[in-house]
């Protein structure tokens, strides 16, 4: 699968392990930025990850702040997209299971690389369950 990556510098070490496994398991892996430890702005980054799904030049997109909260904000104002921010390997199941997340934020500041790449092969692997799952999110 092709994954959109997106990072502030908040996030940039994880996206660093994220990007390796995703690699690992085989996924192609398109990099959004950023690229440095510089402070910068994380809405830029969403707004170029969610724009390369909604365009499907990726299938899905994973973006780390700090705390995954203002990623996770901006994101979900692209009509299409949905981001679901998690910490935990239950929820990370359930976005794709029950919302069809396509979108996951993750805080690096709040989780470990550890569970961080446990939570994104869950999700990488958890079919979206349709049904009446699907008439749900046709509501928003
Ligand atoms: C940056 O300091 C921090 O605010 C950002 O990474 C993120 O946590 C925002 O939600």
């Amino acid at each position: 699968m092709k994954i959109a990556i997106g990072c502030d510098h908040g996030g940039l070490g994880l996206k660093a392990a994220v990007s390796a496994l995703l690699a690992t398991l085989g996924h192609e892996v398109v990099n959004h930025g950023c690229d440095s430890p510089d402070s910068v702005d994380y809405p830029g980054f969403a707004q170029s990850v969610c724009e390369a799904v909604l365009a499907g030049r990726c299938a899905r997109g994973i973006l780390i702040c700090g705390t995954g909260i203002g990623m996770s904000m901006a994101a979900n104002r692209f009509k299409g997209i949905r981001a679901a921010l998690c910490h935990e390997l239950f929820t990370a199941r359930m976005s794709r299971e029950h919302n069809n997340a396509n979108v996951l934020c993750l805080g690096a500041r709040v989780i470990g690389p550890g569970l961080a790449e446990e939570m994104v092969r869950v999700w990488m692997t958890t079919e979206f369950a349709a049904g009446r799952h699907q008439r749900r999110i046709e509501m928003f």
